[in-house]
């Protein structure tokens, strides 16, 4: 399987700076066996739907696109929500489910993530989960437990099709400089291996674990390494293309 780097590009960029930054990225040189996903705001994916469509080598450069959130329903009265059936419609292959941000300021909680990763399936969407702990968490030695509640409560009565993405990230590395260290991340990444083998007996084998944090140029190919890393999930520095290709060349050594 080719190593991930997605971004998530949270509440910035508007159509024009989505433009400019697909039309810049595409021109690079990007390596084929490097995946690259783009979480975008949902106000934005018709302009990126369009420039997706408009680039033949898309396919060739092994990119895609997705929200990062959808709504549990398809459809229906749920004012300011993101139907995952449009989404699909729209030519979304992907979408975060999860994230911190969603958990901690919009109150999402394991049922409800879990009502998503199931509707994204079933509206043809691959979800990625992204899991953490607190920096409370971690330090009254709670991060396992805490990992392992997310996954089996987010997973629950989830049938994988394709494929499945789990992004760890430790909330207290989200957009603080601060990074897990290579250690860190291989022992959380282990934890996560080993209990999605007790979820999917069988289908683990088909579930890519991200790292997500504070990736950047800098750090990207020491965390690379960590064990059980199929990938990053990246915020701040997946906004510029410039650092964002650094870290696609930083993972290609
Ligand atoms: P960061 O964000 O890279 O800016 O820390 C990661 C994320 O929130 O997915």
């Amino acid at each position: 399987m080719s190593f991930i780097v997605a971004g998530n590009w949270k509440m910035n960029k508007g159509p024009l700076e989505t433009k400019e930054f697909f039309n810049e990225f595409f021109k690079l040189n990007l390596p084929s066996d490097i995946r690259t996903l783009f979480f975008v705001p949902a106000l934005v994916a018709e302009t990126t739907s369009h420039l997706f469509q408009q680039m033949d080598s898309i396919a060739e450069k092994n990119s895609h696109w997705g929200l990062e959130n959808i709504y549990f329903e398809a459809s229906g009265a749920f004012t300011g929500e993101n139907s995952p059936q449009v989404a699909k419609q729209m030519g979304a292959g992907f979408t975060l489910v999860g994230h911190s941000e969603r958990r901690s300021l919009f109150g999402e909680s394991d049922h409800e993530t879990n009502m998503k990763v199931k509707s994204a399936i079933m509206n043809g969407l691959s979800p990625m989960l992204c899991i953490g702990e607190t920096l409370e968490e971690r330090k009254s030695d709670k991060t396992l437990e805490v990992l392992k509640r997310q996954l089996f409560e987010g997973l629950k009565e989830v049938k994988i099709q394709n494929e499945l993405h789990v992004a760890y990230e430790p909330v207290w590395a989200i957009g603080t400089g601060e990074v897990a260290t290579t250690e860190q991340v291989s022992q959380a990444h282990q934890f996560i291996r080993k209990t999605l083998k007790e979820i999917f007996p069988d289908q683990e084998a088909k579930i890519n674990i991200l790292y997500g944090g504070s990736v950047k140029p800098e750090n990207a190919a020491e965390l690379s390494q960590a064990d059980q890393v199929s990938g990053f999930l990246v915020g701040g520095a997946s906004l510029q293309t410039n650092s964002f290709f650094k870290i696609i060349q930083a993972v290609k050594g």
